[in-house]
């Protein structure tokens, strides 16, 4: 018989019916021959408490092997219970199992279990995340998290949205940005063998490249980990109209902050027919779906991150889940930065200007400071914005919008596609980049071509905004940085 999760015994109504309970115990107390166990299984933010009374047992109490057990049961033992389920008649718990059987299915040694009961810190759970899920916070932060993936699911689905899978390997570089993880199998012992041999002294260090031989590697030319799945959905969107990737993007900025990880996962809706406008009405809805999701299926979870991470959360985000989204120019958004630094209301490391590649800074002081929630920027110029976006008929902007929220800065970057076929070959060209390897993404402006638009939300980011955590290394099970990929 497998055991009822504990989220299910806590709403189950105690009428004295038999249980199997399993879990990790959290806490064992013992007083005046009182016992009580806490046993938690990570189904839900609360424990289950086990009782015994050694004074007034059960009938039905396997007394010795309880108390055989019991001498085994330190704070992070595995257990498997039986016993009734019934109203608590202590405060603090609403139900609580009588205990008839207990067994411990694995010890844990108090003196080893890395997970101790002062405050451990968030570095100290990150060198143990194989066991930080057992704690409070974690244990929220992942079920947080799985209902933030089947919200994603769900608000796409609801909207005839297809789910599609988009490459993780890949010889195009979406973003152009050159912070592409490469995937070979060469051998870089054997190029470095290969250059010795050729007499790296006497050889040109541009010619370096001349030793690499691609033809040779696994796929027959450079290859990497995809930063975006975006151009293959663009190929599904003017297909099958309306499709949305949801997996994971790599990209190898060498970025130590609490806002970006080497390995993110993000979601990449792709709308045929839409444009721009239609493409901030979308990101809107889809943000408040997923904060209204988060405060209606997570209460017990965000509770627990308004209390002990981020006073004010819940507040914060019921704010926005019900607020309208500001919309502002690039344009405009550079004038208010330029105009409070000039009068000194705010001090910023990078002088904003237009033309400039909006900072964290300045992202953070819009939405935090000026309008004090979510705003999205749009009309970029082209110079700092991707070759995909379309370009306005002012010839120097495009039509890319970024989400801003409060604490985090950016949260979804987006556009609506160039889809004239001129236009995009010119953009390609003139950023340098090689008309050939894009041949099969101009197909789509040769044939059939249609406006569309699309965006990218990055999962961590909004896991950080609903639980207030504050390094996103602290939101995925194992973060991937530079210099970290332990496990
Ligand atoms: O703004 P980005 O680079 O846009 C794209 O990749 C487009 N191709 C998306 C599209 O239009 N389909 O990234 C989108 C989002 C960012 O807004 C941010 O939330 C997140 O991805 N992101 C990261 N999250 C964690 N770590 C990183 N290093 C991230 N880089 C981007
Ligand atoms: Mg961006």
């Amino acid at each position: 018989m497998v055991p009822v999760l504990i989220k299910d015994l806590l709403s189950s109504k105690p009428e004295g019916q038999q249980v199997k309970v399993c879990g990790w115990v959290r806490s064992v107390r013992d007083s005046k021959g009182l016992v009580f166990i806490q046993v938690n299984d990570g189904s839900c933010f609360s424990n289950i408490q086990l009782t015994f009374d050694r004074n007034n047992p059960s009938n039905n109490a396997n007394v010795n092997n309880i108390e055989e057990t019991l001498k085994k049961l330190n704070t992070g033992a595995s257990v498997r219970a039986i016993g009734a389920l019934i109203e608590s008649p202590a405060s603090g718990q609403a139900v609580e199992v009588t205990l008839e059987n207990i067994e411990c299915l694995g010890t844990c040694s108090p003196e080893e279990y890395p997970l101790q009961k002062n405050k451990m810190s968030m570095e100290y759970l990150r060198e143990n995340a194989h066991l930080r899920a057992r704690t409070n916070t974690f244990g929220a932060v992942y079920r947080v998290r799985n209902q933030m993936a089947f919200a994603v699911h769900s608000f796409f689905q609801e909207r005839g949205f297809q789910y599609m899978n988009a490459p993780e390997i890949t010889c195009s570089d979406c973003e152009g940005a050159g912070e592409m993880f490469q995937v070979t199998t060469l051998s870089l012992e054997k190029i470095a063998e290969m250059g010795v041999k050729a007499g790296i002294g006497g050889m040109k260090v541009e010619d370096a490249h001349k030793i690499v031989d691609y033809s040779k590697d696994f796929f027959g030319k450079k290859a990497s980990l995809t930063v975006s799945g975006q151009l293959e959905a663009e190929t599904m969107a003017t297909a099958l109209s309306r499709v949305y990737t949801f997996g994971p993007t790599f990209r190898a900025e060498n970025s130590n902050t609490p806002r970006h990880l080497a390995e993110f996962w993000m979601i990449e809706p792709e709308m045929a027919f839409y444009d721009l406008d239609d493409n901030m009405d979308i990101q809107e809805d889809f943000v408040k779906y997923l904060l209204n999701w988060a405060l209606t299926k997570c209460q017990e979870d965000l509770a627990f991150f308004d209390k002990r991470i981020q006073p004010g959360l819940i507040e914060s985000l019921k704010a926005v889940a019900n607020a309208k989204f500001t919309r502002i120019s690039y344009t405009d958004a550079i004038a208010i930065l330029e105009k409070d630094a000039a009068e000194g209301k705010v001090k910023f490391e990078y002088k904003p200007f237009w033309g400039c590649d909006i900072a964290t800074e300045h992202e953070r002081y819009l939405t935090e400071k000026v309008f004090n929630g979510p705003v999205m920027v749009y009309n970029y110029p082209k110079e700092i914005k991707a070759f995909y976006m379309k370009l306005n008929e002012d010839g120097k902007t495009v039509k890319a919008v970024d989400v801003l929220v409060p604490g985090i800065g950016e949260l979804i970057g987006g556009s609506e596609r160039e889809e004239n076929y001129e236009v995009l070959l010119e953009r390609i060209k003139s950023l340098g980049l090689e008309p050939k390897d894009y041949d099969w993404y101009l197909d789509l402006r040769r044939f059939g071509t249609v406006p569309h638009s699309g965006f990218g939300l990055g999962f961590e980011r909004l896991i950080r905004y609903v639980t207030g955590m504050e390094n996103i290394r602290d939101v995925i099970p194992f973060p991937r940085a530079p210099k970290l990929a332990d496990f």
